[in-house]
């Protein structure tokens, strides 16, 4: 499907098939209500079903508020009524079956999932095509094989590799312009920790990847001194960062983080050990991720426009519902794929005479 014109545009002429159809639905009562011939009505409505992997993750949270802000801004410009069913699946893939099941049965136009598990998205999708229903899948990458099953899957998130490298490049850029604000002890090598998110992940395995790639690749002496999983929380990311700081005194003066809430695990284990000099950088642009960014205990972070991501999301959603061309304001890879635009947020930086 191609998309149509711009979202004033489409809600313009929708409003004038509407007039359209009512005029032409009048005509037909009048000269062929007997021969019953039926004009399928405009919708009015939608029910969408939004189902978050859990509904505790900070990330995952400021998109609901943002999609479910969307939807208000979507309903009073189309004056199309949307009804957001949000449930949370709180990490278990058979309760989020179970919830799809029952969006549909509550016959919804539209599904959006935040899988559990994204190499298991299969009886989703299955439920989904019986019933006719299209999905929007986002944040959590279904894999390739399972997208490929039907026209009527989507996906919207980030490009992985793409962020990596933006936090790869925020260290270059500082370390060219200032090496002494990244090598903090001087000796030509930054030494470094890494946190990572998941491990079924798509984001954790490339972001890790790559941010350290683009570092070495520009060339900046980096030594690795050690690395955890901590699974996107903050909890665990301060609970390894406050081991590793007892193992390795003194030695670490970069944290490359996975995600923002994980970067805030290592700025409180940082702050407890008084070793607040300790540069961190995180991805996502989350609430406390920007707020630790404005007061200086996050060096920086790579942020996805969430405006756009939920604005996507909701988008491709509501014209999935109504059955109309999808939006051209956000152009779809393969047909299939929306990929957020993202940027780096930097603090410290100080300016070079
Ligand atoms: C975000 C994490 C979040 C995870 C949830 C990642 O893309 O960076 O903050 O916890 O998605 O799936």
């Amino acid at each position: 499907m191609k998309g149509s014109g711009n979202l004033r545009e489409r809600k313009a002429g929708r409003a004038e098939r509407i007039i359209r159809t009512a005029a032409l639905c009048a005509a037909c009562l009048l000269m062929t209500s007997c021969q019953g011939v039926h004009k399928e009505e405009e919708k009015t409505s939608i029910r969408i079903g939004v189902s978050l992997y859990r509904g505790d993750d900070t990330f995952i949270n400021n998109i609901r508020s943002i999609i479910e802000e969307k939807a208000k801004e979507y309903e009073r410009e189309s004056g199309i009524k949307v009804t957001l069913d949000i449930q949370e699946a709180k990490g278990s893939q058979n309760t989020q079956n179970n919830q799809v099941d029952r969006f549909i049965s509550l016959g919804c136009d539209v599904l959006c999932i935040n899988p559990v598990d994204r190499m298991d998205t299969s009886l989703i999708i299955d439920k989904a095509m019986t019933a006719g229903v299209p999905v929007v899948f986002f944040n959590r990458q279904p894999v390739e094989e399972d997208m490929n099953r039907w026209d009527k899957l989507y996906y919207v998130g980030v490009d992985a590799k793409e962020t990596a490298v933006l936090q790869g490049e925020m260290v270059v850029d500082l370390y060219r312009k200032q090496p002494e604000a990244v090598d903090l002890n001087g000796d030509g090598v930054v030494s470094y920790v890494m946190l990572e998110g998941e491990t079924s992940h798509q984001d954790s395995l490339i972001r890790t990847e790559w941010s350290v790639q683009t570092l070495k690749d520009a060339r900046v002496p980096i030594e690795k001194i050690t690395g955890g999983i901590a699974n996107w929380e903050r909890s665990q990311a301060s609970a390894l960062m406050e081991q590793w700081l007892t193992e390795y005194p003194d030695t670490i003066e970069l944290v490359i983080s996975n995600n923002d809430d994980m970067a805030l695990g290592a700025i409180d284990a940082l702050e407890r050990a008084q070793a607040e000099d300790v540069n961190v950088i995180g991805i996502d642009g989350t609430t406390p991720g920007l707020e630790a960014l404005e007061d200086g205990r996050l060096l920086g972070t790579v942020s996805a426009n969430k405006e756009t991501y939920c604005s996507a999301i909701l988008e491709l959603a509501a014209s999935c519902a109504l059955e109309e061309e999808l939006p051209e304001e956000y152009p779809l890879t393969d047909g299939t794929y929306f990929w957020t635009p993202q940027e780096i947020l930097i603090t410290k930086i100080k300016e070079n005479p």
